[in-house]
C-alpha cells in the first residue's frame, strides 16, 4: 500500500480538508463540534453522516461506514485508492510523486506493457488461425453454437492450434526475453520444458477497459476436461479485478443495468442475441472488486446464473457482495440444467427480455431459498422459517419495502404482522435509534468493551501508547479487525511516527477494518491516568480471553475420558492461577 511516502501523504491530507471535500457532495452543518449531513452512501431523511474536522474522518451512523478523505473519494467516485489519491493531488495542485516512484515500480510497468504486447500478438495469431484450414473445426464449432462472424470479430475469438511451440517461437522471434515469455502465461514450463499453454482450444481474449488483452480463456472443442483453461495470474492479470465483457460495456452509452452471468459463452451468446451490457466473472465467485467495477457503469444489476445448485449458491453469495457495494440486485432464474446461453438460443431475445422484466428482487430470492429448507406444513417449520426470514427482512432499509415483505411473511406463515415486526425490532434490527447518533462514551474499561476502549483511547492518544505497546500484541484481540488496526498502529509507532487518524486509516487495507476504526474514532474516552487506563484495558482483554478458554475447557470436561479429564483440570488450574494473578495486579 505504501506507494507514497509518509511525508507526501501527510501533506496531501493537510491540503485536502475533509470538510471542504465532503461539502462538494453533501451539505454539511455544524452541530456539537462536528459536521452533519445526509449520507451520500445510503438513502435517509435525517442526517446520520458525520464529519470530524479535527480527526479528518467521516463516519455514518446509519450505514456504519467510515474512513478518511481518500476513502470518501473512493466510495463516491468509485475509484481505487491510488486513483483517489491522484484526484486529491490534482485538487490540491500537488505533483504526483514521480520522483519517489521507485525503480521496481517502473520496471513492473514496463514488463506489464511487454506482456500486453505479447498477448496482443497471440490474440491476433489465434484469430487468424481460426480462419485458416487448421481452424476449420473450431470455426464450425462456433457456428454450430450460433456464433457468427460479426460476434467473432467483436470478441476477437480465435483458435489455438494443436501444436506445442507455435506461439512460443513467434514470441522468441519478436525478441521478447525468455524470462518474460515465461511470465506471460502464454507458455507453460514443466521440468525445464517450455511449450504453448493453449493447444487445440477456442480462445476467448480477456480485455480490460483500457483495451489491453490481459489474459485468455480457452475452451476444448469436445467434452474433454478441463473444459476451460485460463491464463494464470500474471503481472497484468488479476482475475479478481476484471470482468469478461467489461471492455464492451465501457464503450456503450446510456446503460441502465448490467446482466451478470457465469460463463464466457453466456456473455458471447447473450450479446449475439442483442442483450447489451453483460459481463462474467473469471472462473471465480464474484468479488467485491468486481462489484465496485460494475458500479462505474450501472447500479442496477441482474444476476443470471446457471439453473443448477451451484448457480443458486453462487447467486446467494453474489447478492451479498453486490448489495454491500450499494447495487440494486434482481435475480433471473432458469430451469434446471439451463444456462443463459441455452435459454436464449432456445427461446430468443423476447423471452429473455421477459425474464429480465420479471426478475425477482434479491430479498425475495433470499426468502425463497430460505423457505426451501423448512416444511411449512408443520408448526415447527413455519416458526423456523419465520425467525430465519425476519433476519433477512430486518436488513431492508426502506420501511415501505420492509412492510411489503412482512406482509408476505405473515401470509406464508400465519403469524401476525405485529409479531413479525416485534421479532424484527427485538434483536434483528440494526440499531437505528437516535441514541446511536450520539457519541458513544466509555468511562471505564470493563471486560466486555476492553478492546473498544483500548483502541478508541489509543487512537486518540497515540503518544501514550508507546509505554504499553510491548505489553500487547495483535493476537490479544478477539476481533480480527481490532488486531489489524492495532498492527497498523504498532507499525507506525515502531517507524517512529505518531500517525494521525487519516494516515492510520490509509494503511488499513480492508474496508471493514477502516469502518471499524472510524467507529472507534467516534468514541469519547475519558481517563485520568492514561497509562494505567491502557494497562487496565489490556488486563481486561486478557481476562476475557482466559475466561473464554476456561469455558471451552469446562465444556470439554463433560465428555472427556478420565485421563483427559485430569489434563483438562490441570489446564483449568493454570488458567485460574493466571486469572488470580491478573486480578491481583489489575
Ligand atoms: N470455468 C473455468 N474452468 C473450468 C470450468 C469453468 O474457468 N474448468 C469458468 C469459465 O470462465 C466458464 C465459467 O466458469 O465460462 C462457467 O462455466 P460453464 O458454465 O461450465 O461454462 P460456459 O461458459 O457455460 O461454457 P459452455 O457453454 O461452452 O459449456
Ligand atoms: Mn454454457
Amino acid at each position: 500500500m505504501a506507494r507514497f511516502s509518509d511525508a507526501w501523504l501527510s501533506e496531501l491530507y493537510a491540503k485536502n480538508d475533509i470538510v471542504d471535500v465532503v461539502s462538494g457532495y453533501t451539505t454539511l452543518s455544524e452541530r456539537g463540534g462536528r459536521y452533519w449531513g445526509l449520507c451520500p452512501f445510503h438513502n435517509e431523511k435525517t442526517p446520520s453522516f458525520s464529519v470530524s474536522k479535527d480527526k479528518q474522518l467521516y463516519y455514518c451512523f446509519g450505514c456504519k461506514q467510515g474512513g478518511n478523505v481518500a476513502h470518501f473519494i473512493m466510495k463516491t467516485e468509485n475509484v481505487l485508492f491510488g486513483e483517489a489519491i491522484e484526484m486529491l493531488a490534482r485538487r490540491a495542485h500537488m505533483e504526483m510523486p514521480h520522483a519517489m516512484e521507485d525503480k521496481d515500480y517502473s520496471e513492473i510497468k514496463k514488463k506489464r506493457q511487454q506482456i500486453a504486447e505479447m498477448n496482443k500478438m497471440a490474440a491476433r495469431f489465434y484469430f487468424d488461425t481460426l480462419h485458416t484450414p487448421k481452424g476449420a473445426q473450431a470455426l464450425a464449432y462456433l457456428k454450430k453454437r450460433g456464433i457468427e462472424e460479426n460476434i467473432i470479430k467483436r470478441f476477437g475469438l480465435g483458435y489455438a492450434p494443436d501444436e506445442w511451440d507455435n506461439v512460443l517461437n513467434r514470441l522468441r522471434q519478436k525478441g521478447f526475453p525468455q524470462s518474460l515469455i515465461k511470465e506471460s502465461g502464454l507458455v507453460q514450463v514443466t521440468n525445464n520444458n517450455t511449450y504453448d499453454a493453449f493447444r487445440n482450444r477456442v480462445m476467448f481474449p480477456i480485455i480490460n477497459t483500457f483495451g489491453d488483452v490481459i489474459a485468455f480463456g480457452g475452451r476444448v472443442l469436445d467434452d474433454t476436461t478441463p473444459k476451460y483453461l485460463n491464463t494464470k495470474e500474471t503481472m497484468l492479470f488479476n482475475k479478481r479485478r476484471n470482468l469478461y465483457g467489461l471492455d464492451l460495456v465501457r464503450k456503450m452509452r446510456s446503460i441502465k443495468s448490467v446482466v451478470i452471468v457465469e460463463g464466457y459463452m453466456d456473455v458471447v451468446s447473450l450479446q449475439a442475441h442483442g442483450v447489451r451490457a453483460v459481463v462474467a466473472s473469471l472462473g471465480t465467485a464474484l468479488t467485491k472488486e468486481q462489484a465496485m467495477l460494475i458500479k462505474r457503469y450501472a447500479h442496477d444489476v441482474f444476476l443470471a446464473y446457471d439453473g443448477d445448485e451451484a448457480g443458486e449458491i453462487a447467486t446467494m453469495k453474489a447478492i451479498d457482495v453486490l448489495s454491500a457495494e450499494g447495487h440494486s440486485v434482481k435475480v433471473i432464474r432458469f430451469d434446471d440444467g439451463m444456462d443463459p446461453d441455452d435459454f436464449i438460443r432456445k427461446n430468443g431475445l423476447g423471452e429473455f427480455a421477459k425474464k429480465v422484466k420479471n426478475a425477482v428482487p434479491a430479498i425475495g430470492y433470499k426468502l425463497d431459498m430460505k423457505k426451501r429448507s423448512f416444511d411449512l406444513q408443520t408448526e415447527d417449520g413455519r416458526e423456523g422459517y419465520a425467525i430465519a426470514a425476519t433476519k433477512i427482512i430486518a436488513a431492508i432499509e426502506s420501511p415501505i419495502i420492509k412492510e411489503r415483505y412482512m406482509q408476505r411473511l405473515a401470509k406464508e406463515t400465519g403469524y401476525s404482522q405485529n409479531s413479525i415486526q416485534g421479532q424484527i425490532q427485538n434483536k434483528d434490527a440494526p440499531k437505528n435509534t437516535n441514541d446511536n447518533y450520539r457519541y458513544n462514551s466509555i468511562k471505564k474499561s470493563d471486560k466486555d468493551n476492553a478492546e473498544d476502549a483500548f483502541l478508541a483511547y489509543a487512537l486518540a492518544n497515540v503518544h501514550f501508547v508507546e509505554n504499553v505497546i510491548d505489553d500487547i500484541s495483535a493476537d490479544d484481540f478477539s476481533l480480527k479487525s481490532h488486531g489489524n488496526i492495532f498492527s497498523v498502529l504498532y507499525d507506525g509507532i515502531k517507524r517512529g511516527i505518531q500517525p494521525t487518524y487519516a494516515e492510520l486509516l490509509s494503511e488499513l487495507e480492508y474496508e471493514e477494518d477502516r469502518n471499524e476504526a472510524a467507529r472507534l474514532s467516534d468514541m469519547q474516552v475519558i481517563a485520568d491516568d492514561p497509562e494505567a487506563y491502557l494497562k487496565d484495558c489490556i488486563s481486561n482483554m486478557r481476562k476475557r480471553k482466559l475466561e473464554k478458554k476456561r469455558q471451552s475447557l469446562m465444556e470439554g470436561l463433560r465428555d472427556a475420558s478420565s485421563e483427559n479429564k485430569r489434563k483438562l483440570l490441570a489446564e483449568i488450574g493454570e488458567i485460574d492461577k493466571e486469572l488470580n494473578h491478573i486480578e491481583g495486579i489489575g
